[in-house]
């Protein structure tokens, strides 16, 4: 199976769109997220995103969790669907490592143990491609502080600053695997179409 991420800033539209993949692909593609996917990763999400000491952990801190996480959701849900032949698309993966820890929250001091531990815990199973769903942090922000029934977790909340600099992240670790932008400005189902068309492309 092929491996595929899916990455967008806060208020691209990743999380509906990810709803449009499962309707369209249905049993064709494993859709899965992160942090989680897996049941002891998605203890390990509700630790980082919804205890009520997050806020106060550091870079270092989320890094290793994420991390870890991820370690579990490779071992429990990813490599084994890949070894059955299932092609996967995961909502996030360590590209948003890179630029929510790295970037966002200026520890630029783990870039050199991102690539060692990219290395370590994925090996061989690297994603095959990344789409990323692009929206200037202003407009992403603003459309998702008007989406009714959003909850916003610790990272959400942070300024504009934050979040630019995580957009700067995520460009620069595109520069360094292979990879697609798509624009998030266009209405959403155009945004659907294009999506699916690149999927279905790359499958
Ligand atoms: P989401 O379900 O809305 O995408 O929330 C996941 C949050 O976790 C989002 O704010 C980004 C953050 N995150 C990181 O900071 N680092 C990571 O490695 C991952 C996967 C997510």
């Amino acid at each position: 199976g092929k491996f595929f991420v899916l990455e967008g800033g806060e208020g691209s539209g990743k999380s509906s769109q990810i709803k449009k993949m499962r309707e369209h692909f249905g049993g064709r593609l494993l859709i899965t997220r992160e942090p989680g996917g897996s049941p002891y990763a998605e203890e390990i999400r509700a630790l980082i995103l919804n205890s009520k000491n997050a806020k106060q952990a550091g870079a270092k801190t989320h890094f290793a969790l994420f991390w870890a996480a991820r370690a579990d959701h490779m071992k429990n849900t990813i490599v084994p669907a890949l070894a059955r032949g299932e092609h996967v698309l995961c909502d996030r993966f360590d590209s948003s490592t890179y630029a929510y820890q790295v970037f966002a929250q200026e520890a630029g001091e783990l870039k050199k143990f991102f690539w060692y531990m990219r290395m370590f815990y994925l090996g061989k199973n690297v994603p095959a491609r990344y789409f990323f769903l692009d929206v200037e942090p202003q407009v992403g922000l603003a459309r998702k502080r008007t989406q009714k029934g959003e909850t916003l977790n610790h990272f959400d909340e942070r300024d504009i600053a934050f979040h630019t600099r995580m957009r700067k992240g995520l460009l620069h670790f595109f520069k360094q695997v292979p990879h697609t932008i798509i624009d998030a400005n266009p209405p959403f189902e155009v945004v659907t179409r294009s999506l699916i068309a690149q999927l279905e492309k790359h499958i």
